[in-house]
């Protein structure tokens, strides 16, 4: 069998990270990483299980894949470890499970598999955090803007979350790991940091020590300030539980500190907030959302919500609706509510039914439309600095790269720029996407 790999990512910016690491170190075994389907002999699709939408999706490519008796499938990640052996018999050609925390097996398990062609994997037992695996990268293709994870796991116990069971109890790299990376990174090109964490604030939380009033998070984000070729700092996601003083005073006090979060808010109503066991109140939302932009006016801030937990009445929906409206995100992502197995709603049961579910869905997603076009609007006409990440995936000569606010502007442009910083004329606008001139 030849040891051609094509990996598929399914799910959030960890997922992909990881995806990325997996290439490097199956590259480094002697593999070799193909873009396409067709060609791989080995095909891993790297799973999400956070809503059941997301895992029905997985196994129908999986079972596609299935047909053509040449190629072998592992599943791996969260699906993986949410539905473990469960997975031979919705898919029973898979040869591979592997959890999202023993990837850095992947290339050991593959080694054994090819060699004994009626074997099969599984591995979904916990393992702590893999330095090397962690801090992989393809060296040959280092990127300008790069996803660097932080933490893995959540020790929240957020009721419709899968999360924790998933990925397990938090666990932090070192920080001087951390930089190590990104120092690399930087060495190599790389201007734009990710940091990465299911809940990236509570990094080092209980086991590393706050110094003069400084969250072991906010401590890693001025150590990143202080390397010289990096330009831009982002984070991926923050919870509004620990997010202090200190972090919103990180806003004013790091230069490279992006003025975008993303912060996921769930629901409006103190009701379903504490039915969620999400820990703050709206008010502390909203004092969050003031106290930002009272730092940085022009912040772009995007969030989370879910429609349809259960107990949500149109009272509660319409407290979210408020609260959207008072705060006037700029990006959101609409979820509707969906029952996971092993999490605390799941006793709950699915009380709200589709319809009701889907009318609310639109309701805010009319609204995000409505405040996206409002900014988008009111940044046609400046001049934004772009971040050239590469090529766009259409248009001859078309290029693309982000605002710090991170818009995603196209323009022509020329390989040269690629890496570069540059002042673009933003001439208009569509939901998601800004065309611009560089000037
Ligand atoms: N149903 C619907 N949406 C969910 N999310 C997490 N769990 C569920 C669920 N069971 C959403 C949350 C989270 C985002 C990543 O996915 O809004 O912030
Ligand atoms: Fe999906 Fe959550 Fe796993 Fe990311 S961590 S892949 S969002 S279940």
């Amino acid at each position: 069998m030849e040891k051609r790999v094509y990996i598929r990512t399914y799910g959030c910016q960890m997922n992909e990270r990881e995806s990325e690491g997996l290439r490097a170190v199956l590259g480094d075994c002697g593999y070799e990483i193909v873009s396409d389907e067709q060609s791989a002999d080995i095909i891993l699709l790297n799973t999400c299980s956070i809503r059941e939408q997301a895992e029905a999706k997985a196994i129908g490519k999986s079972n596609l894949i299935g047909k053509n008796r040449e190629k072998f499938v592992g599943i791996i990640g969260c699906m993986a470890q949410n539905l473990g052996e469960t997975i031979y018999k919705k898919s029973p050609h898979t040869r591979l499970i592997v959890g999202p925390n023993g990837l850095e097996k992947i290339p050991e398990y593959l080694d054994q598999l090819i060699r004994n062609p009626d074997r099969r994997i599984m591995d979904i037992a916990p393992h702590v955090i893999d330095k090397r695996f962690a801090a992989a990268h393809d060296t040959k293709k280092v990127k300008t803007s790069v996803f660097v994870s932080i933490m893995q796991g959540c020790n929240m116990r957020c009721a419709y979350c899968i999360v924790p069971k998933t990925r397990g109890p938090e666990q932090y790299r070192s920080m001087e790991d951390i930089i190590d990376e990104v120092r690399w990174l930087a060495g190599r090109g790389t201007q734009e940091i990710t940091l990465l964490g299911q809940i990236v604030n509570h990094y080092g939380m209980g086991k590393m020590p706050s110094i003069g009033g400084k969250s072991p998070f906010v401590q890693l984000l001025e150590k990143i300030q202080d390397i010289d070729s990096i330009r831009r700092i982002r984070f991926m996601s923050p919870h509004p539980d620990g997010f202090k003083g200190d972090l919103i005073d990180a806003y004013g006090n790091l230069s490279k500190l992006c003025p975008h979060v993303h912060l996921p808010l769930q629901s409006g109503s103190d009701k379903i907030l504490r039915a969620m066991k999400r820990s703050y109140k709206r008010e502390q939302f909203l004092s969050i959302v003031a106290a930002l932009r009272e730092k940085v006016p022009t912040i772009s801030i995007s969030t989370d919500i879910i429609v349809g937990f259960p107990g949500e009445t149109e009272e509660d929906f319409q407290m979210t609706c408020d609260l959207f409206d008072g705060v006037k995100f700029d990006m959101a992502f609409i979820f509707k509510y969906s029952p996971r197995p092993g999490t605390v709603a799941e006793r709950l049961g699915d009380q709200i039914c589709q319809e009701i579910k889907e009318k609310r869905n639109q309701i805010l997603l009319k609204k995000v439309e409505q405040y996206s076009k409002a900014y988008n609007e009111s940044m046609v006409g400046t001049v934004k600095e772009v971040l050239v990440e590469g090529r766009a995936r259409r248009g001859t000569g078309q290029f693309e790269g982000h605002t710090p606010e991170h818009k995603k502007v196209i323009f022509k442009g020329t390989e040269d720029r690629i890496g570069q910083i540059i002042d673009v004329y933003i001439e208009g606008s569509t939901i998601s996407t800004f065309l611009g001139k560089i000037i």
